[in-house]
């Protein structure tokens, strides 16, 4: 059910209920080896309370754009979560080896035991700091960072980590505790360098990623506890992880190596340099625009995270439905990493109820630009920049984009000359066939709309 836009919202709903069922179903029904059952119902449902107030509240109030920021900041409280299963069980190991040194544990159990707790640790505490970073870029409060020799001292960070650990489980003993202590620092300091220099605009891979860890670090919890659920829980975060982190990588045509050393895009884009090779542009008027699209026979529309921010997707649902009754074919194409996370068009314009069959996919897309009249672009830049085709020396180059160039008539509607997410110029905006729109995608939409009404 989620693979489909139409069902996405039951999947979640039949997941969300399975979940419970499965939480409940623990919390009741398990008993461990000698009969006895979970007990501390009172921390338990304590904890499932207020985790479920804040998680409802900070769910109600996000705005769309922010979603990738909640997104991280909640991967990372699963990465904590799992760190802390870690912790626990450590010291829990601890006291049952000074209770009774050797025999609660024997040897191999010990390390089969402490294998799986160290890398939850490890695996858990990354995810964490790094899900941290990647929240403070997406919001803006922290700046991408790298310094000479930074992917040198990552690995020796991590190979410090690997030694520490693989010495822990050799020499297992309650006194070594200062050494869990270490890992566990060492963990979160790489989680730190690992996402500090990734570009801002590569961070919906790091999130992925790093949520693909979660999952195998929350999976690792499953081992410990011999709990089904959570390993199950654990393997799918991860699988479905890993699979949008390649699903990505392709859709921009670049390898995770490249992803995570490539230092991509900033976070902040600055104003276009005074007199960057951007050409002559021609505006066009409101009366021009809507006379134009009412006498097309098929208008493309492409939305991208301008769209998101003015809130535009009910303004633009208005624009097709008018143009359609004046019998102009309108789609949309939407770009795999148009706005700020996977899938942010289809949801935005699903909250408008455009119908599914009305969006088209890159491919399918580049497909009918020839034969399309206008491509009305909204608040899309990086997504329909020709550079990441014809510019070897682009930061994009190689990211498969919407070829709307190909296109009769191309507008473009922004508000100012500034450059999008990766911070580059865009000749399209100089094009032949384009012509700019200037304004607050929500204003001009509704404009088009009075303009079209009275005409
Ligand atoms: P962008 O390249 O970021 O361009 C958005 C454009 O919208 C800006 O140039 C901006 O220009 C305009 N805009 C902003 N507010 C507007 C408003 N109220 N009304 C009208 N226009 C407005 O967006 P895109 O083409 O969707 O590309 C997405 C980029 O984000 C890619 O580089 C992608 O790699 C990256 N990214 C993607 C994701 C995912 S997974 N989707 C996540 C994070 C980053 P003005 O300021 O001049 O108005």
């Amino acid at each position: 059910m989620l693979s489909n836009p139409a069902n996405a919202r039951k999947g979640n709903r039949v997941a969300a209920a399975g979940m419970g069922i499965a939480v409940l179903g623990t919390v009741f029904l398990y008993q461990d080896g000698a009969g006895q059952r979970l007990g501390n119902y009172g921390w338990i449902f304590g904890g499932i309370c207020v985790g479920a107030l804040i998680g409802t509240l900070a769910a109600r109030q996000v705005k769309m754009t922010a979603m990738p920021e909640m997104v991280s900041m909640f991967n990372g409280m699963g990465g904590l979560c799992a760190a802390l299963i870690s912790v626990v069980e450590f010291y829990y190991l601890v006291a049952s080896e000074n209770q009774a040194p050797g025999d609660t544990y024997g040897g191999p159990v010990v390390s089969g035991h402490l294998v799986i707790i160290l890398l939850g640790l490890i695996i858990g505490s990354v995810s964490f700091s790094g899900s941290m970073i990647a929240w403070g870029k997406l919001n803006g409060k922290i700046k991408d960072r790298s310094f000479r020799g930074q992917h040198i001292i990552n690995l020796l960070v991590l190979l410090a980590i690997a030694t520490a650990a693989v010495y822990l489980v050799m020499q297992f003993q309650p006194l070594l505790s200062w050494l869990f202590g270490l890992i566990l620092a060492l963990a979160l300091v790489y989680g730190l360098l690992f996402v500090l220099p990734i570009g801002g605009a590569d961070m919906p891979v790091v999130i992925s990623l790093l949520n693909s860890f979660t999952g195998v670090a929350a999976a690792c919890g499953g081992f410990l506890y011999n709990n089904n659920v959570m390993l199950t829980g654990g393997i799918l975060v991860g699988a479905a992880g890993t699979l949008l982190t390649i699903l990505m990588c392709r859709a921009m045509n670049r390898s995770l190596a490249n992803v995570l050393i490539g230092a991509f895009g900033g976070g902040n884009s600055g104003v276009l340099k005074a007199g960057a090779e951007q050409g002559a542009i021609k505006e066009i008027s409101i009366p021009d625009a809507a006379i134009v699209m009412g006498y097309a026979s098929r208008v493309l529309i492409v939305p991208g995270y301008g769209l998101a921010v003015a809130q535009a997707q009910h303004a633009c649902h208005e624009l097709e439905r008018l143009l359609e009754s004046r019998g102009v074919e309108v789609l949309y194409a939407i770009h795999p990493v148009a706005g700020r996370m996977p899938g942010h068009m289809n949801v935005l314009l699903a909250e408008a109820d455009v119908s599914y069959d009305k969006l088209l996919e890159m491919e399918q897309a580049n497909e009918r630009f020839p034969q399309t009249d206008v491509v009305l672009v909204l608040g899309a830049n990086d997504v329909v920049n020709p550079a990441a085709k014809t510019d070897p020396a682009s930061p994009i180059y190689g990211m498969p984009v919407l070829e709307v160039e190909q296109a009769k008539t191309v507008i473009v509607n922004k508000r100012s000359m500034k450059p999008g997410y990766a911070g580059i110029d865009n000749a399209l905006f100089s094009g032949p066939k384009t012509s700019m729109l200037f304004g607050d995608a929500k204003k001009v939409l509704q404009d088009l709309v009075t303009e079209l009404k009275n005409s």
